[in-house]
């Protein structure tokens, strides 16, 4: 198992389209690409409910197996625990399950595993940080002020861990006409990848749905990480 790039996305600030946009852009970058999602949301995880799929991964000796959706492998602890299982589990244990997820999948070779960050800035992120390369980082922020002052905190974190960070992507998902002031973004040298107005077919996630943004955005990576 051969994994070429690491990429998390993510944003403190919970509810600004972080797993939309990693099914997204998995979506995209699977025409050209081997492509792998990792749900590291044990709390609220939804990369199963975004695919469409219940299903069980089969384990083999002491890995799992991830499941294939849309040419896609998705390992989700939403396909393994019931919905309410994970919600009272406490920091060691939300480590561990995290760790479990890391080192017992066994992914076929894959160009890009995406992971679908939690919000906050807590135990979650160290623990896959301290596991895993991860070798850049995706922002993913509303245009509203306080999304804008969580995705501080994540950038700060970032740069403390020394993470890359790949760049921004804008969600406007009410359609705001205002003009979005994107100059902390430009003095800290983050580059905007593409913005997202509000979309149906994401709001009703739509796991056979090829974004035009998407697909720019996934070309942006392909060329960045490259
Ligand atoms: N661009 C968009 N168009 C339509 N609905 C969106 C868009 N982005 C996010 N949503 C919806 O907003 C909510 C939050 O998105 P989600 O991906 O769950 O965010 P997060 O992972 O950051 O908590 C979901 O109900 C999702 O369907
Ligand atoms: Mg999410």
């Amino acid at each position: 198992m051969a994994i070429k790039k690491i990429i998390a996305i993510g944003s403190a600030k919970g509810g600004v389209g972080k797993s939309s946009m990693t099914a997204s852009i998995a979506i995209s970058l699977s025409k050209n690409n081997k492509v792998g999602i990792l749900d590291a949301d044990i709390y609220g995880p939804n990369q199963h409910l975004l695919f469409n799929t219940d299903t069980k991964p089969k384990f083999e000796n002491k890995s799992i197996i991830p499941i294939s959706k849309q040419g896609i492998q998705i390992i989700s602890i939403g396909n393994i625990l019931n919905s309410e299982e994970a919600a009272i589990w406490r920091g060691p244990m939300l480590s561990g399950a995290i760790k479990k997820l890391i080192h017992s999948t066994k992914w076929d070779d894959l160009d890009y595993l995406l992971i679908d960050m939690p919000p906050g800035t807590g135990d979650a992120y160290l623990t896959i940080f301290n596991e895993l390369n991860v070798d850049h980082f995706i922002l993913v922020t509303t245009e509203n002020r306080l999304a804008l002052s969580d995705l501080k905190k994540t950038i700060t974190m970032l740069n403390k861990l020394n993470i890359n960070i790949l760049g921004y992507i804008r969600n406007n998902i009410l359609n705001m006409q205002d003009k979005f002031d994107d100059t902390f973004f430009k003095s800290n040298d983050i580059t905007h990848l593409g913005t997202f107005l509000f979309d149906k077919k994401i709001y009703n996630f739509d796991c056979e749905y090829n974004s035009d943004v998407s697909n720019q955005i996934s070309k942006i990576i392909y060329i960045k990480t490259k």
